[in-house]
């Protein structure tokens, strides 16, 4: 195996975080002010969450307990589909209501949304009464903004868009479980995607930056970290490094459970299923977004692999990886999808069995090239695939969760069950979900439970004392 040079890795200059020591004629401004964030979208999106709250509390802001008594409202949008988009309007109603006959109250609009031209001619439009329109490239620009808009005080920020930017002091949601960004960006343009827009391009952390923080949430007591990027694989090329070689400095701080999100087909190598399978504590996990089984529409896709490729990477994986679990994501009624092309991706289904899948209809996203491809397929035949599709899913997801009734299987616990608080919830090495009948003393810990009952979409199981 090729172990690059740390040094290649270390050429990237990163720049650090200004915002951890604010002044405190700064925090005067905010003493009395509330935030109150609400987040859209995927995973980048609610780890980018945990940093806009960062910037909040250095300001002195404190969390608002409902959004009447807020300050400041910040809304973290996602733009991947019509109705991601459609949740932050209905949200922004609201928004604009409370800011009547107050000028204390300031609206922020922050993350994928903000980075589409078009639709921030419309909101601008239809939603004046919002106050600051900030990108995900310099969520960092937030402390100066609100500065501005509180009183006359300006603070120094920087404008790169593209940079990586270090010494983030999060404020994360878990105690036990974290996200760690180990790229942002995307350069894949599959042609429906929406995200090469928004993320921008394909820009690696420095290995030691994710090293450090591994280690430092080690020692917080953190029992698991999730590598995130769009697509987790493309890791380290501008940097002279790779994927592989990450998750294996990453395995070896020994903290107990490592994950990462998403993995793309395209560039999967057999370095990285061989060193999932090598050490314990890499999650046997995958979600392994497949898109389309037709190789026409996967072309169209711009997805460069086809359904052969998938189905040969998708046994690799089993076959070199004890019990791992795949999930995948689907879309169905890309431009032209006819109903043979969508058999193929049922047969996909059938052949791969995953163990679940987050399935979509094609929603036409503005400015990508599929916004101009010729669509002639009907939206309510389009609603039916998905239905199909989801019961077959299902099925399998079921029939997956099946196999695991009366196993014992580890489980990292989160917290209390949100349907039933005598209960406590966490998820297994394969990222299933599992009730569990057991004290709360067990939350943040690893232990083993016994599964009682499965369901498609989740476990019971019982805390094996
Ligand atoms: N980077 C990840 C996915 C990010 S978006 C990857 O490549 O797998 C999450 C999922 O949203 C995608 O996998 C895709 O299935 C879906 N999606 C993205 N754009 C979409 C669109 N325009 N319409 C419908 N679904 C879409
Ligand atoms: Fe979008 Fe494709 Fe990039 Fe995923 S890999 S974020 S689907 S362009
Ligand atoms: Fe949505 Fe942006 Fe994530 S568009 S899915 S929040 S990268």
């Amino acid at each position: 195996m090729h172990l690059p040079d740390l040094n290649e890795a270390r050429k990237r200059t990163s720049k650090e975080n200004k915002y951890i020591n604010l002044k405190e004629d700064i925090k005067k401004v905010f003493h009395d002010k509330k935030y109150y964030l609400k987040t859209y979208g995927c995973q980048m999106n609610v780890h980018d969450s945990e940093a806009i709250r960062s910037y909040l509390e250095a300001l002195g802001l404190k969390e608002a307990l409902n959004i009447e008594e807020a300050n400041v409202i910040v809304l973290n949008t996602c733009a991947i589909r019509e109705n991601a988009k459609d949740k932050v309007v209905g949200f922004l109603g609201k928004c604009k209501y409370l800011k009547k006959n107050r000028d204390d109250v300031k609206i922020v609009l922050a993350g994928c949304m903000s980075e589409q031209p078009d639709v921030i001619k419309e909101i601008r439009e239809n939603h004046p009464y919002i106050d600051i329109i900030i990108g995900t490239h310099n969520l960092y620009d937030l402390p100066k903004l609100l500065t501005e808009k509180f009183s006359e005080q300006v603070i120094e920020v920087y404008s790169s868009s593209d940079e990586v930017i270090e010494g983030m002091n999060f404020v994360r949601d878990s105690k036990y479980t974290a996200w760690v960004n180990i790229m942002y960006g995307c350069d894949k343009f599959c042609t429906y995607c929406i995200v090469p827009y928004t993320r921008g391009r394909e820009r690696s952390r420095k290995l030691e930056d994710i090293i450090k923080e591994v280690n430092e949430l080690k020692e917080q007591g953190y029992q698991e970290v999730t590598l995130l990027g769009q697509n987790v694989n493309a890791y380290g090329k501008d940097i002279g490094t790779t994927f592989s070689y990450l998750l294996e400095c990453v395995a070896k701080t020994q903290i107990a459970r490592v994950r990462f999100v998403t993995s793309h087909p395209w560039n999967f190598t057999n370095e990285m299923i061989d060193v999932i399978a090598k050490y314990d504590n890499i999650m046997p996990y995958i979600h392994l977004p497949l898109q389309s089984g037709s190789n026409r529409i996967l072309k169209k896709m711009n997805r460069r692999y086809t359904k052969e490729e998938y189905i040969n990477l998708f046994n690799l994986m089993k076959e070199k990886i004890p019990n791992v679990a795949i999930t995948t994501d689907i879309i169905v009624g890309f431009p032209s999808e006819s109903e043979a092309d969508f058999e193929e991706t049922l047969d996909v289904v059938k052949t791969c069995e995953f163990d679940g899948a987050y399935t979509f209809i094609y929603s036409k996203r503005e400015g990508t090239p599929a916004a101009s491809m010729p669509d002639d397929t009907a939206y309510s035949v389009k609603e039916e695939r998905l239905q199909r599709l989801n019961e077959l899913v299902n099925y399998y997801s079921n029939k997956n969760n099946q196999k695991l009734l009366n196993q014992e299987v580890e489980v990292l616990v989160l917290g209390v069950s949100e349907k039933d608080q005598n209960k406590v919830y966490g998820y297994t090495d394969t990222m299933k979900l599992v009730n569990i009948n057991g004290p709360q003393e067990i939350i943040g810990k690893i232990v083993k439970v016994k599964i009682t009952s499965a369901k498609s979409f989740s476990l019971d199981g019982d805390y094996i004392a």
